[in-house]
């Protein structure tokens, strides 16, 4: 799996640069069909044979990386593949920090394959007891007991929420605690990968966002460690029935990282623009850099720069 971690990096490469062309152009549709474009034809000499668990949406809606789609040149080892070429098209759109082209991958059976519905998410960096956030717990009893854990105030936390009308009344609890909140307009895998990182300030991460983006972000925590709960939520019997052809049979499970992304997953990020994770692609006169953070399982990250000529 290791050995194919470079092939698999070119693909998000391929896709960040196919989308920074329409950086700030407007454009979420062409951005998004850019960088799909891109990824899967770079998928396709990747000496492996793998199936897209999460990608662009069912067979009949979606053309290119739907789910169950083969990719690969078909030679190597089994592998699910989860892909966001395009997370965060409305930031890709406007130019705004943080739009990245996403990449899991895993053993067959490594990632859970999440219909293209909402997820009920929480989740924390590494070094916390085991069973310390609860879902179905009060934001004020979560972040209590985080504070404790960490040795301060419950001021001194910050949590990061997506801004949506939802999560009005979530707001509302995790501003009675004093903890500090960080609103976002996208992007929340970039916003749970920063639970883990220790440059970032954010502590938690709570609130509901698409299911897809619930597992890549998982991913990344099987590798640099932290703990995620995730549940999916419906919105109507179209979105259940979408869940069952997913192959999801309890549609109130509360789902562990661990069942979300094993431990043998691993996550590739490439900067489509600037962000607190990776820069953007960036042009010199004959070529233009891309900057990849590769996870992969024993808690590191790595990062990696690849230069490539400018296209014609
Ligand atoms: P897109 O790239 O598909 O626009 O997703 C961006 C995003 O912010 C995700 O990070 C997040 O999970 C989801 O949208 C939330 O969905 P919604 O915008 O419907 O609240």
């Amino acid at each position: 799996m290791h050995g194919l971690l470079d092939d698999l990096l070119r693909a998000t490469e391929a896709a960040a640069l196919a989308a920074s062309a329409w950086r700030g152009r407007g454009d979420e549709k062409a951005a998004d069909q850019a960088a799909v474009d891109a990824m899967r034809r770079q998928l396709q000499s990747v000496p492996m044979s793998g199936t897209v668990v999460i990608g662009e949406g069912e067979r009949d809606s979606a053309p290119m990386l739907y789910v169950g789609e083969a990719v690969g040149a078909g030679t190597g080892p089994e592998l699910d593949i989860a892909v966001d070429p395009l997370e965060g098209t409305t930031i890709c759109a406007t130019d705004a920090p943080g739009a990245l082209a996403v990449l899991a991958a895993g053993a067959r059976g490594s990632l859970l394959h999440a219909p293209d519905v909402y997820m009920e998410k929480l989740a924390i960096g590494p070094g916390y007891p085991e069973g310390l956030i609860r879902l179905d717990d009060s934001p004020a009893d979560n972040l209590g007991r985080i504070a404790e854990a960490k040795g301060c105030r419950v001021e001194d936390v910050t949590v990061c929420i997506l801004g949506r009308d939802r999560h009005a009344d979530l707001v509302y609890a995790v501003r009675e605690t004093g903890a500090r909140l960080r609103l976002i307009g996208d992007g929340d895998v970039a916003a749970i990968i920063q639970v883990a990182d220790s440059a970032s300030p954010v502590d938690v991460y709570m609130g509901v966002g698409g299911a897809p983006e619930g597992v890549l972000a998982a991913a990344a925590l099987a590798c640099t460690g932290g703990a995620m709960l995730g549940r999916l939520v419906f919105r109507d019997d179209d979105e259940r029935a979408r869940a069952a052809r997913a192959g999801i049979r309890d549609f109130d499970r509360v789902y562990d990282r661990s069942e979300l992304a094993s431990a043998d997953s691993v996550l590739i990020v490439s900067g489509v623009t600037d962000g607190p994770l990776v820069l953007g692609p960036r042009q010199a006169a004959n070529f233009v850099t891309c900057d990849s953070r590769v996870y992969a399982s024993g808690g590191r990250w790595e990062r990696r720069q690849a230069t490539y000529p400018v296209p014609a």
